[in-house]
């Protein structure tokens, strides 16, 4: 009862931080960390990574920038387990241990993987896994052993990720009910409110769809990417609808419910979207500039980052190196002198 609750979460280094990463993983996580009655393993998935991106300075310099990210958001590398997850060769393998007790049939329905094969239907290719690898494939057993190395209790994510986190619990009771209970059954958490930003064009926010709007950049910069959120052909003067409105939504998760409150005004009396726009760019400008100028510091250290991260990797070792030779044990894998 006393054992405090174990929350885990991970963000793929691939591409720089933007601001669904922020509101939908870091800020979160970082809130959840100052919980006294959790403790918090946060960790760059860096091996995950690869997955989408073989440019090996873009994977090393978004590590980087991901770790100096969420320093700058205020993580408190005293309070919370933070490493990569590239430092912890125990995870690589329990992925293979447990690869050997996940069904294949129960990766081929993973969402990642169906979508790259209707892709390829819809093109016409022959071979329907043409340009898939077996890292994507294999996509949520890596991630099925990160969470289950350090028996997290909870794992916040986006809603695009429940299905691993489902897996996750198929293949650790699959284990335990073949090995004996060692690995604790995690349960997602979901932020549907919060979670899903939308990007520039309306869909998720995110790298793979290229309409992110990056969070440590240029005021101008910024303020582009603002602008080129798409809208409808609404005219200044028409009410319009807050519902399905990006500008809004994204608005919306930065500001209090007042500020809401007057926007959604704003909107029923027919805002023009450049002043809606301008109203955004200007909430983000403020709420961002705190996190800039500690980023800007942050990225001058590097040895300061990789110390830190080191440092996170032995407190993460101390877990899961314990957990590893369990695992071994019960697999039969041991040495033949000693019981
Ligand atoms: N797949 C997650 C994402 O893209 C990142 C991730 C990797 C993760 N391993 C994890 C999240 C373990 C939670 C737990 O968002």
């Amino acid at each position: 009862m006393s054992k405090k609750q174990r929350i885990l979460t991970g963000i793929t280094t691939s591409g720089i931080p933007h601001l669904g990463n922020l509101s939908g993983a870091i800020l979160p996580a970082i809130n959840a960390s100052n919980d006294e009655h959790t403790s918090s393993f946060l960790f760059l998935a860096d091996y995950h990574s690869l997955i989408k991106n073989l440019d090996p300075s873009l994977t090393h310099d978004s590590s980087f920038e991901i770790a100096a990210c969420w320093l700058a958001c205020g993580l408190n590398p005293e309070k919370v387990t933070f490493y990569r997850q590239s430092d912890i060769p125990h995870i690589f393998e329990l992925t293979w241990i447990l690869s050997c007790l996940s069904a294949k049939g129960l990766l081929n329905r993973a969402h990642a993987y169906k979508a790259a094969v209707a892709e390829n239907e819809t093109v016409g290719s022959k071979d329907l896994d043409k340009g898939i690898t077996m890292g994507l494939f294999n996509y949520p057993v890596l991630m099925a052993a990160d969470i289950l190395m350090f028996n997290a209790n909870i794992v916040p994510v986006g809603q695009d990720q429940k299905q691993h986190i489902e897996m996750t619990r198929d293949i650790a009771t699959r284990f335990n009910h073949h090995y004996g209970d060692i690995f604790t059954i995690p349960e997602a958490l979901i932020d549907d409110e919060k979670g899903v930003l939308p990007g520039l064009d309306g869909q998720k926010m995110s790298k793979s769809y290229k309409n992110v709007i990056p969070v440590f950049t240029e005021t101008d910069s910024l303020r582009k990417a603002v602008m080129k959120i798409k809208t409808n052909s609404k005219e200044p003067g028409e009410p319009k609808d807050t519902e399905n409105c990006t500008i809004f939504k994204i608005y919306k998760s930065f500001s209090n419910s007042e500020e809401i409150n007057q926007l959604a005004l704003k909107y029923k009396e027919g805002i023009a979207w450049g002043e809606a726009k301008e109203i955004l760019f200007q909430k983000l400008e403020d709420n961002l500039s705190g996190y800039k100028s500690e980023y800007t510091k942050i990225i001058g250290d590097r040895a300061h980052v990789e110390e830190t991260l080191v440092l996170g990797s032995k407190k993460a070792l101390e877990v899961s190196l314990p957990l590893i030779e369990q695992v071994r044990k019960a697999v039969g894998i041991k040495g033949f002198a000693k019981l």
